[in-house]
């Protein structure tokens, strides 16, 4: 069975920021408490999750070198797809010329790292090579006047291609789980906004995160103090904080972006993946964590052996 590896990446980010200063007009809520519960400052909204994947699939296939034509499954992740019926990928392939197979898949902000796993699984069926994209526009599903959410979600994208390898590939350990019992802590009815249980969300979100990776890292045979690089799910710095620590990863090898992004659910962590390696902060031959959870209450996470030159 073939191997896969990440050879493109690309991000897109709606042009219009909202300040946590704007949410304070409007909101009863300040800058100091959102940054001290949550980490983030400001968050972009705008688009159309379609618009936002293709603008960042055609920055993963430019820097893959790269056409639509040569990709032979698209995969998009994603909470809120544009329309019911078709998948919102359909859009994608579209826009980008791919020919082969396009489909969403929705497991909340484990979306990605699901997205990550299934790909990797085509790959080992004979696709030689996958897009891969987190793309979201939750600012259409969060009620503005609720400042239990508002404050949190947010709009974005993040793309990676995924190429068949003649070796074993990059995917050492992997693991991916949902809880149904806890589907009703966070949920938005068809044509109805956000709803959150938010503490429970944070206690359990923490605890996902955490097992999750310990699983991962068992089965890729590696130990936490290996990671060069932990990307987690982009909900909360304190959830991030109490994760890293449990795990024995300390900020300095974690990626984030959320001061910047919000939650973006499925876009979160090909941002914050994206965003360290324009920062220099990922080489070639390094151990990455990927880790997310969310809605379902879903997680997942992965650890692979970065094999691109950045
Ligand atoms: N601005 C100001 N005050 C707020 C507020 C806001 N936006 N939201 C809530 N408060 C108030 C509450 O009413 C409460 O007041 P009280 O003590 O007088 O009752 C107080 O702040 C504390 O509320 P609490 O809900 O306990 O805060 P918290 O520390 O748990 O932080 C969240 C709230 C939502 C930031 C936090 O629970 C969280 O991030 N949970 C996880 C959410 C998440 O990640 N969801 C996505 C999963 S993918």
């Amino acid at each position: 069975m073939a191997g896969a590896v990440i050879v493109g990446w690309g991000t897109a980010l709606p042009d219009r920021v909202v300040t946590n200063a704007d949410l304070e007009a409007t909101l009863d809520t300040s800058d100091e408490w959102i940054t001290e519960r949550t980490g983030i400052k400001e968050r972009r909204v705008g688009g159309t999750t379609a618009g936002l994947a293709v603008a960042a699939g055609a920055r993963a296939l430019e820097r893959a070198g790269l056409h639509g034509s040569d990709i032979d499954q698209v995969l998009l992740a994603t909470t809120t797809p544009d329309r019911m019926i078709p998948s919102t990928a359909s859009d994608v392939q579209h826009a980008l010329g791919i020919k082969g197979g396009a489909s969403d898949l929705n497991a909340a902000c484990s979306g990605f790292v699901y997205g990550l796993v299934h790909a990797h699984g085509l790959i080992a069926l004979g696709a030689r090579r996958v897009l891969l994209i987190g793309s979201e526009t939750l600012s259409r599903v969060t009620d503005w006047s609720d400042r239990n959410t508002a404050i949190l979600f947010a709009d974005g994208a993040g793309a990676v291609v995924l190429e068949a390898t003649a070796g074993a590939g990059q995917l050492l350990g992997w693991d991916l789980g949902s809880d149904g019992s806890a589907r009703d802590l966070l949920y938005a009815d068809i044509g109805g906004y956000l709803q959150m249980d938010g503490r429970e969300v944070f206690r359990r979100a923490v605890r996902a995160t955490v097992d999750s990776a310990l699983r991962s890292l068992q089965r890729a045979g590696v130990r936490a103090t290996d990671v060069a690089l932990a990307v987690p799910h982009q909900a909360n710095i304190r959830i991030i904080d109490a994760a890293c620590q449990r795990l024995g990863i300390p900020m300095e090898r974690t990626a984030t972006v959320l001061h910047a992004t919000g939650n973006t659910s499925s876009a979160s962590i090909p941002l914050a993946l994206v965003d360290a390696i324009d920062r220099g902060r990922l080489h070639r031959g390094d151990l990455v964590l990927l880790v997310g959870f969310g809605a379902g209450m879903s997680w997942a996470s992965a650890v692979i052996r970065w094999e691109a030159d950045t």
